[in-house]
C-alpha cells in the first residue's frame, strides 16, 4: 500500500517528540508522508519542518492556519493534532468534516462533552479516531496486565496511586496546563494515572474526591520544571513560541491542583488516587496494585524498570524471571514487539528517555496507519479516550459537589456542572 499522507497541527513541545515519533516510524515501515505541519507560530512550525528535512529526508510545507492547511492540501488521509486539548475536539470535527481520518494527542478532548462530539463527528465521517494515549504501551505495563488478568496474584484488592509534588513554575512554561477552560492540570496530567486505572482494573462504578486550587498565581519563568523521573523534556520545548499571557511575570491559576480521591471498581476493588503539584518539599511517587496474593508495584511508565512483586509473607520482591513466569502466555502484540526487537516476553528494557518516547509515539502512529489501512478501530479508540477523561472528570466533579459521582453519569454527559463553563467556554 502507497504511504499514507499526514500533516501535523500544533509543533510546541509535544509537537517536536511527535516530529521525531514519524522519523522513528519511517526507520522500520512505511506508513505515512509528512506532507504539511502547522502552527500559530510560524517560527515553531519552521522549526519542526526544518528538523522533519533532516529526520525523513524532505521538508514538509509550513501553515499557520488549519483551515488554510485543510483547503490547501487536497489530498491529505490524516492529520495529527498535538495542540493543547482546549482546541481538540474543534480540530478533530473540522478535520472529520474535510473526511479524514485523525490521531488526538491525549487528554481526548477538554471535556466529556467535547470527547462525545468528537465521537459522533467520527462515526459521521466514516473515519478512524486515534487518541495517542501511550502508558499502557510500555511493555512492562502490558505485562502487568497479562499478571492480574491470569489470576495469579488472586484478585486485585486496591490500585494505589500517589504523585505529589510541589512547584510554582509552570510546567514546561505552558499556562494553558493551569487554566480551567483550557483542560488544566488534573486533566493533563491526570488522563495518564485514569487510564492506567480502568485499563488494569477495568469498569468503574463510583468515585469520592476532594480537590482543591492551592496556588492561584504560579511563576512563569521560562526554566523548566522538572518532573519527578523526567528525562530533560525541557530541551523539546526550547523552540516554543510563548502565549501572550506567559509573557507577565505571573499567571493567575483557574484550575485544581490537588485530587484525593477514592474510586469503586465493579469489580468490588478499591482506587486510591492522591495527585497533586501543590505539595512542596517531599516528593512522593508510589504506585502499587495489591492483590489477594501479593503487591505489584508499577515503575513508571517508559522507565524500563522492571515490576516488583512481593507474594504474600514474602520479604523480598520475586525474580524478573518469576515475575513472568506468572503470566505464561503473556506475549506481546505484533505492534508493541515490533518495536522492542521482535522480543515477546519482557520484563524490563533498557533504552534512554528520547528513544522510548519516539517509539511509543511511533507505535500509536502506526497503529493509526494499520486502522485505516484494515478499516478497523485502534486500540486507544474514542471510547477508552473518552473513559479516561470521564475519570478525571469524576472526581473533578465529586470535589466540586462534595459528594460520591456515578461515573456512567460523568461519561454519559448527565453530571457535568464543574465542566459547565468549560463547555460554555468551548460553546458546546
Ligand atoms: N503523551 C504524552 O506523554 C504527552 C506529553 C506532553 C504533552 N502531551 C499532549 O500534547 C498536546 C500538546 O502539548 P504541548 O506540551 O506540546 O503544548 P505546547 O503549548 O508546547 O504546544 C501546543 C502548540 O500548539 C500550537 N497551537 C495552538 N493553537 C493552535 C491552532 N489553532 N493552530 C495551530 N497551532 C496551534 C501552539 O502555538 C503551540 O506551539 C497536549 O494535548 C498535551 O496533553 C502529551
Amino acid at each position: 500500500m502507497a504511504n499514507l499522507r499526514i500533516a501535523q497541527v500544533g509543533c510546541g513541545g509535544m509537537g517536536l517528540r511527535h516530529l521525531y515519533g514519524e522519523v522513528e516510524l519511517q526507520r522500520r515501515a512505511d506508513s505515512f508522508d509528512l506532507v504539511a505541519v502547522c502552527d500559530l507560530n510560524q517560527s515553531a512550525a519552521d522549526y519542526v519542518a526544518d528538523e522533519a528535512e533532516k529526520g525523513l529526508g524532505r521538508r514538509p510545507k509550513v501553515y499557520t492556519d488549519f483551515e488554510d492547511m485543510l483547503d490547501s492540501e487536497r489530498d491529505l488521509d490524516a492529520v495529527d493534532i498535538v495542540t493543547d486539548v482546549g482546541l481538540h475536539d474543534r480540530l478533530t470535527n473540522m478535520a472529520f468534516e474535510a473526511g479524514l481520518n485523525v490521531a488526538v494527542e491525549k487528554p481526548m478532548g477538554v471535556t466529556v462533552r467535547a470527547c462525545l462530539r468528537m465521537m459522533e463527528a467520527a462515526e459521521k465521517a466514516g473515519k478512524v479516531l486515534l487518541v495517542e494515549e501511550n502508558h499502557r504501551r510500555d511493555p512492562v505495563n502490558r505485562l502487568v496486565k497479562a499478571i492480574l488478568d491470569s489470576g495469579a496474584l488472586g484478585a486485585p484488592r486496591l490500585m494505589h496511586v500517589a504523585s505529589f509534588s510541589g512547584t510554582r513554575r509552570l510546567p514546561h512554561g505552558t499556562a494553558w496546563r493551569h487554566i480551567k477552560n483550557r483542560g488544566g492540570y488534573l486533566l493533563d496530567y491526570g488522563v495518564h494515572d485514569a487510564d492506567l486505572f480502568l485499563y488494569f482494573l477495568g469498569e468503574i462504578e463510583s468515585v469520592f474526591a476532594e480537590t482543591r486550587l492551592w496556588e492561584q498565581t504560579r511563576q512563569t519563568s521560562r526554566e523548566h520544571t522538572a518532573e519527578p523521573g523526567s528525562w530533560g523534556l525541557g530541551a523539546y520545548y526550547a523552540h516554543r513560541v510563548k502565549e501572550d499571557l506567559e509573557r507577565a511575570a505571573t499567571l493567575e491559576c483557574t484550575s485544581e491542583d490537588m485530587s484525593l480521591g477514592l474510586l469503586r471498581f465493579s469489580s468490588g476493588a478499591i482506587g486510591y488516587y492522591g495527585k497533586s503539584i501543590a505539595a512542596p518539599g517531599q516528593l512522593l511517587d508510589t504506585d502499587v496494585i495489591y492483590c489477594g496474593e501479593g503487591s505489584i508495584q508499577l515503575p513508571g511508565s517508559r522507565s524500563g524498570r522492571p515490576t516488583r512483586i512481593t507474594r504474600l509473607e514474602g520479604r523480598e520482591p520475586i525474580s524478573e524471571e518469576d515475575v513472568l513466569s506468572l503470566a505464561p502466555d503473556f506475549e506481546l502484540d505484533d505492534l508493541t514487539a515490533s518495536f522492542f526487537d521482535g522480543r515477546r516476553r519482557i520484563a524490563s528494557y533498557d533504552y534512554g528517555g528520547a528513544e522510548i518516547d519516539r517509539k511509543f509515539i511511533a507505535m500509536g502512529l502506526k497503529d493509526l496507519a494499520d486502522s485505516i489501512e484494515h478499516g478497523r478501530q485502534p486500540e486507544m479508540s474514542g471510547q477508552v479516550g473518552l473513559d479516561a477523561v470521564a475519570l478525571c472528570y469524576a472526581l473533578l466533579e465529586s470535589g466540586h459537589a462534595g459528594q460520591r459521582t456515578l461515573f456512567a453519569d460523568v461519561a454519559g454527559d448527565r453530571v457535568n456542572a464543574y465542566q459547565r463553563e468549560v463547555n460554555e467556554h468551548a460553546g458546546i
